[in-house]
């Protein structure tokens, strides 16, 4: 893989930090996994505010669901990067039976060298009891996180199964701002594999969209010079494109709402809040921002456990 895209990777937590630093959403374990933050515009910092709040609302309703139903459930992060939702979760009384991530070896050494490190993070997997950290991986009862190459899904799956996930428990699957790495192929495979392994599921992908415009082009094109090129874009021409693709994939219910919507759908009091932290010149552009991203997700629902009712 591109050493370009991992770098995504220390991208995205250096925004997240610089957010947190402002006081956009709470996170204190984002500063485990990046030394510091550059400035970032208010633009971009509401826009991972968006994206943040957006994972985290579906992944706590998803628990909480679980959890009234007396099932247990299970979280799978695609491409998690230095992602600290699990902690989050656990902080905030959510945290799910099992959460397994994957993402390259380079990424995936790296996050188990912090977690091994820093007591913010080992407290809560120690929780678990035994701890295993071997080749490249960490393994507990509940968090695992193992390195491997998304475009190899058999591969990657059978590695994600032995970290103890069950196909018939609820499962979330997240792959947040990485299918648009993959080629279209790659991610086909993906969405049908974890159509077919898990029968009550609910898949949420974040992404790029409306590429093809003017100012999607732009996006495009300054990611392509940081030698990141988005080998999936055709799947982000529109949020129709989007769904389609995990119908083609045996997906049941399927949506997709721009983040736009997104932003203007999160609790107006907490929005409100976050609008006051820094000045924002020129609104339009958040939108047009915010316009070029997305989320989409579907659902399986075998047991009837009501997963299509979970939204923003
Ligand atoms: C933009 S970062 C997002 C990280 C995290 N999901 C987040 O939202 O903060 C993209 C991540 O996808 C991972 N990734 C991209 N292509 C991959 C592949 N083929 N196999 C495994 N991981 C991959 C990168 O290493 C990187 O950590």
């Amino acid at each position: 893989m591109a050493a370009g895209v991992q770098a995504t990777n220390d991208d995205a937590t250096s925004c997240k930090r610089y957010a947190v630093e402002k006081g956009y959403w709470d996170d204190p374990f984002v500063t485990c996994f990046s030394r510091s933050s550059s400035r970032r515009s208010p633009e971009i910092s509401r826009g991972y505010y968006a994206r943040v709040k957006a994972v985290e609302t579906f992944c706590r309703q998803f628990v909480d669901l679980c959890n009234r139903k007396g099932r247990d459930s299970q979280i799978v992060s695609l491409g998690a990067g230095f992602d600290t939702l699990y902690w989050r979760l656990h902080a905030a009384g959510r945290r799910p039976s099992r959460f397994v991530e994957v993402d390259c070896p380079p990424v995936v050494r790296r996050k188990v060298v912090a977690c091994q490190r820093k007591k913010l993070l080992s407290d809560v997997i120690d929780l678990d009891g035994h701890v295993t950290v071997s080749g490249c991986g960490l393994y507990s009862k509940c968090y695992s996180v193992v390195g491997g190459d998304l475009s190899d899904i058999v591969d990657v799956g059978k590695k994600l199964m032995e970290c103890g996930l069950v196909a018939d428990v609820p499962t979330f699957v997240l792959a947040e701002c990485v299918l648009v790495y993959l080629e279209t192929s790659q991610t086909r495979r993906i969405l049908t594999w974890a159509a077919e392994t898990f029968s009550t599921a609910l898949f949420l992908s974040y992404e790029p969209v409306n590429v093809f415009d003017q100012f999607g082009h732009v996006m495009v094109e300054n990611l392509r010079l940081r030698s990141c090129a988005l080998l999936g874009a055709d799947d982000c021409e529109s949020l129709d494109r989007q769904m389609s693709r995990f119908r083609d994939c045996g997906w049941k219910r399927v949506n997709a709402v721009d983040m736009w919507d997104v932003y203007n759908m999160l609790p107006a009091d907490d929005v409100q809040r976050v609008e006051r932290l820094e000045f924002l010149d020129e609104v339009e552009l958040l939108q047009q921002l915010l316009q070029h991203y997305c989320i989409s997700y579907a659902v399986n629902d075998l047991l009837g456990m009501g997963l299509g009712d979970i939204r923003i």
